[in-house]
């Protein structure tokens, strides 16, 4: 099956009020781990890269990777442009294959993020692709208070800024942030924002950015093998799936990919110091990736909802 657009996904996940799981991908266990995670589970799949990431792996590389896994399964498999923060970037993605993007304009002033957006969306909707866009700042809220980067979504600005730009998703801000340290008090996301944000915009598939749980059982592993990640907290699980009740069509993880990755590549080589075959660890870094992602298709409520052919 070829690369497919999320419209149809965000209408089913949201209609049955459970969200899918946007995954980053960054080579080529990684993306073998994500892909049979949703091929085992029967879960739609949503494959994002950041800018980083394309240039590490290189928009050749990435495309082939993605043609090959279209080959070993059925699942719809859409494939994202994470966090673009230039138009270029965005025509580029468009005009090379991607079948989703994102223009992450949220530093920039509302009438200067607007623009842009829009601009990203005439060019992408004239190619049949769908665009995410993000309003308000992510940073986590410590004890009642919202820390000084966040800017949480003001939802009045969400309704017009969606009604002006056109964007087809939003990434909204209420109190996840990105990487390994989300919260330094108790865990806490403003879902009375969310509430109000879905109130006035029915329907509309909304995202959740920074939204990995940051396993303790991959921190841990990472701290016992010689790693440091003294704190490390993120979103606990059950707050997800509130957020994917309540509007959430698309839930971002990062974080718990390469906690994954690096806690097994770490304890491998403790363990036996004397292999040096690369397969060795990545082997096995890619199982737990594939472990890890089908929990979270079971979190998010996708797994299962792609009938079998
Ligand atoms: O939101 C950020 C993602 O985790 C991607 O991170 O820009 O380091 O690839 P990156
Ligand atoms: P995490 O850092 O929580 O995994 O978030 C990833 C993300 O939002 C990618 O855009
Ligand atoms: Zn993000």
């Amino acid at each position: 099956m070829p690369l497919v657009t999320s419209h149809q996904l965000f209408r089913d996940a949201y209609e049955n009020h459970y969200a899918i799981g946007a995954f980053n991908i960054n080579n080529m266990e990684i993306l073998q781990g994500i892909v049979e995670a949703a091929h085992e589970e029967r879960a739609p799949l949503i494959l994002q890269v950041s800018k980083g990431a394309r240039k590490y792996a290189r928009h050749e590389f990435i495309m082939k990777l993605v043609e090959a896994a279209l080959e070993i399964t059925d699942v719809p498999i859409v494939l994202h442009l994470d966090h673009g923060d230039s138009f270029e970037l965005v025509k580029a993605c468009v005009d090379g294959g991607f079948t989703s993007v994102m223009i992450d304009g949220s530093h920039l002033p509302f009438e200067e993020n607007v623009a842009l957006t829009k601009k990203c969306v005439e060019y992408a909707h004239a190619h049949g692709i769908p665009v995410e866009a993000e309003l308000g700042r992510l940073a986590g809220i410590e004890e009642h208070v919202e820390s000084k980067e966040a800017i949480l979504t003001d939802p009045d600005e969400a309704a017009e800024f969606v009604e002006r730009t056109g964007c087809d998703s939003l990434a909204v801000a209420i109190g996840t942030s990105h990487g390994a340290y989300k919260f330094k008090g108790e865990p806490r996301l403003d879902f009375d924002r969310l509430q109000e944000i879905e109130k006035r915009l029915p329907g509309f598939p909304l995202v959740l950015h920074g939204a990995s749980s940051v396993l303790q059982e991959f921190v841990d592993a990472c701290n016992q093998y010689g790693g440091k990640l003294p704190g490390a907290k993120g979103v606990p699980e059950e707050m997800i799936q509130r957020a994917a009740k309540g509007g959430v069509c698309k839930v971002n993880i990062d974080t718990d990919l390469r906690l994954a990755m690096t806690a097994t590549i770490r304890k491998k080589f403790y363990e036996d110091p004397g292999n040096f075959d690369p397969r060795n660890y990545l082997g096995p870094a890619r199982d737990a990736i594939r472990e890890m992602v089908r929990h979270k298709l079971h979190v998010l409520g996708c797994a299962g909802r792609v009938p079998l052919a």
